[in-house]
């Protein structure tokens, strides 16, 4: 039987593998100025990097700045924008009143070690948005709002260990890296270099999707299980919506056993008016928070039930200690208010329904041109993978070949759209019907010239 098209070292893989080559070498001889950055950040960063997912060979492109949909790299070369920072940028770049609302907020004072209103009113926006979030503590990342939670989870309980699913990326919290990007065999966590032995023990990894297998191990782990830990659309994984059963037997398996039921809801706040717990109508205990509450900014915060939440009050009478330099930065916060005061539920419909019609629109383009690569996701939150179906888990997604992928991203920038080098993509406010045609117009001529290149070589998906 001959490989599926999506395998490593299928025919297609290997075609593709040449028309990778010609890609980047075109991509190289179009970016001068990109190549002189990446060989001076190879003196001063390792790999002349700083974010593992943004590199990509032969090295990528170096932005200068960013405007509504819009991005313009070192070379001059202006691209619509579909990857908005990695969905934080729900309404695409600052411009017009938003940049002169932040200068304004600057000259006030850009962090000023006390208090301030707008932090309340931050704090009151997302209570009322998002409805198992009594109380909320803000930090500067998704990775700390991970890792808050899961502390506020073992403090509350009392209990040291945590479940999460099978290639879910939670941030860089010691606890979160087992099964972030690698396969284990037979289900087992990879845990990833330079996370002690001891912490990896905690963590116990369940199968994306697998409600019975998942639903065991917490029964399995019982009264040692502090939280459960799940995206409910998995991104970094590959924009891999949860099924409903998945997450509602999660809810009834972590109350059984006494645990927390923790949603990072650091990339899928943008997805409901209040959170996709809102659209699965599943209510957990805790929730991470992120990316868009910090409206371009960095920020994160995690929050929950108000008895839960407690174990955090400074009046307490074993109060835990949380401190934070840049907790609830004043500019921060001005940035997300505005950005959620923006997002209305119709807002968040009609950035939904461009990204259900663009990923129609690869699929069916797809097909017509015999290119095996499909769009995963939902609403506004899209990956392209090889293959004819989406893939359900990370075990699915991760063992299908990237090469179609790699050559997709390279040549969409060609076209003038920027995606992420693995294949993500979202939809901002900011992107006009104008923008969606350039997109549109980009898909079908990359789709074309690797149905060409798949053709040559005389294979075909
Ligand atoms: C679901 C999820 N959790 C946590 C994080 C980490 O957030 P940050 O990059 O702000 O640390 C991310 C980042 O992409 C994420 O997608």
């Amino acid at each position: 039987m001959s490989a599926p098209p999506t395998a490593p070292g299928s025919p297609v893989d290997e075609a593709a593998e040449h028309l990778l080559d010609e890609l980047a070498a075109r991509f190289a001889a179009a970016r001068p100025a990109s190549a002189a950055l990446h060989r001076r950040a190879g003196e001063v960063l390792p790999g002349g990097n700083t974010r593992t997912p943004l590199f990509h060979e032969p090295y990528p492109t170096y932005l200068v700045s960013g405007q509504g949909s819009r991005v313009v790299d070192a070379d001059g070369l202006e691209y619509v924008d579909l990857v908005n920072n990695y969905t934080s940028l729900v309404h695409g770049h600052p411009s017009g009143q938003a940049t002169t609302e932040l200068a304004d907020r600057a000259r006030a004072g850009t962090a000023l070690g006390a208090p301030t209103p707008l932090e309340v009113e931050l704090a009151a926006e997302l209570v009322e948005r998002i409805g198992s979030v009594e109380r909320v503590r803000f930090v500067n990342s998704g990775t700390e709002a991970v890792l808050y939670a899961v502390r506020t989870a073992r403090a509350y309980t009392g209990r040291d260990d945590v479940v999460k699913a099978e290639g879910g990326y939670h941030g860089g919290a010691e606890s979160m890296q087992v099964s972030v990007k690698s396969l284990g065999v037979d289900g087992a966590g990879v845990v990833e270099a330079g996370v002690p032995g001891a912490v990896a023990a905690s963590t116990h990894v369940v199968p994306f999707n697998d409600a019975q297998a998942a639903q065991a191990e917490i029964r399995r782990l019982g009264d040692r299980l502090a939280a459960v830990v799940v995206e409910p659309v998995q991104g970094g994984a590959g924009a891999l919506p949860a099924e409903p059963e998945y997450l509602q037997a999660l809810r009834r398996a972590s109350e059984e056993v006494g645990a927390l039921l923790v949603f990072d809801e650091v990339m899928t706040l943008r997805l409901d008016h209040g959170g996709m717990q809102s659209a699965y109508g599943v209510r957990p205990d805790l929730t991470a928070m992120g990316k868009i509450i910090g409206g371009g900014l960095p920020v994160g915060a995690f929050g929950g039930r108000a008895e839960v939440m407690d174990v955090w009050d400074p009046r307490a009478s074993r109060p835990l200690y949380h401190a934070g330099t840049f907790n609830g930065n004043p500019v921060t916060m001005v940035a997300g208010l505005r950005s959620l005061r923006e997002l209305t539920a119709e807002r968040i419909a009609a950035i939904n329904a461009t990204g259900d019609r663009l990923r129609g629109f690869i699929d069916e383009r797809a097909r017509r041109h015999r290119v095996p690569v499909t769009a995963s996701g939902i609403g506004s939150v899209l990956q392209v993978h090889s293959g004819h179906q989406p893939p359900r888990s990370f075990r699915d997604a991760a063992t299908r070949s990237k090469t179609l992928v790699r050559c997709l991203h390279l040549l969409l920038l060609e076209h003038g759209v920027f995606t992420a080098p693995r294949g993500a993509m979202n939809i901002s406010t900011a992107l006009t019907p104008g923008d969606l045609t350039v997109v549109e117009e980009a898909i079908e001529a990359s789709l074309r010239q690797v149905a060409a290149a798949l053709t040559d070589a005389r294979v075909t998906g």
